[in-house]
């Protein structure tokens, strides 16, 4: 089976609702969002992060996937589909995707503030100031905060290497190290991106954009590589 490689980012969940960062204007509530995503906003005041966190997955457990997501799933029938995605959401999970690499980590989990390995799921929406890991550390929310490593990098380099077919949807390919990943893309890789935008995609040749939301768009784009 051919190996189709599928970057997303938030526009991918835009259709489910899911505000981005960009979209709150940079604002949550009072606060810059710099602020209750990063590690000085964590050293300054923790129970304002998880609160910011808090409230983000509790809109995650309202939403369900959308038609994109769906239709990447309908992708699999024919092609090994690897999905790279930016987002922390788990609607590529719950739209039955199997194959999924989450390069800024995911909402529904946490992470000891000692060990890394440590990784639990968060049962319901609250991670709160005293929830443990085993060691007896404060838990974090498991995601990537600005100015953070990307830890999962590397093997999402790997995945993009093999990639017969790639495909960009729902990100502005703004923000690194993710939007360096294009070039890893082999030469002779078609490339489509599927954004209502244009998203400018440096040093590629001959991709083609399919100026539609992701729901819409990941139609066309059956269309246009299914063999059905
Ligand atoms: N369908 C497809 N694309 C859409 C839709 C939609 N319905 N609505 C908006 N978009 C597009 C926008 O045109 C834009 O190009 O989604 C893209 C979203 O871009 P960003 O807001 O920059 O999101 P993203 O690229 O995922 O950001 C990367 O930055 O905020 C941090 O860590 C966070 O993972 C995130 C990273």
């Amino acid at each position: 089976m051919k190996k189709l490689v599928v970057l997303t980012g938030a526009g991918m969940s835009a259709e489910s609702g899911l505000r981005t960062f960009r979209e709150m204007g940079g604002l949550w509530e009072e606060h810059d969002v710099y602020e209750v995503a990063s590690p000085a906003g964590w050293h300054k005041d923790r129970s304002l992060v998880l609160r910011f966190y808090n409230e983000r997955r509790k809109q995650l457990l309202k939403t369900l996937p959308n038609k994109g997501h769906l239709g990447l799933v309908e992708l699999e029938k024919e092609y090994e589909v690897w999905i790279v995605t930016q987002n922390v959401d788990d609607l590529h999970e719950r739209a039955g995707s199997g194959r999924i690499l989450h390069l800024h980590g995911e909402l529904r989990k946490s992470r000891s503030t000692i060990d890394p390995k440590l990784v639990y799921d968060i049962e319901g929406w609250k991670l709160e100031e005293g929830d443990l890991c085993e060691k007896g550390s404060q838990l974090r929310p498991h995601v990537v905060w600005f100015g953070e490593a990307v830890p999962a990098i590397k093997e999402a380099a790997r995945i993009v290497s093999f990639a017969d077919i790639f495909v960009i949807i729902g990100t502005s390919m703004n923000v690194y190290p993710a939007a360096g990943l294009i070039s890893y893309v082999p030469g002779t890789t078609p490339i489509y991106v599927i954004d209502p935008n244009m998203v400018s995609v440096a040093g590629h040749s001959g991709i083609q954009h399919i100026q539609k939301s992701a729901g819409e768009g990941v139609q066309l784009l059956r269309k246009e590589i299914s063999h059905e």
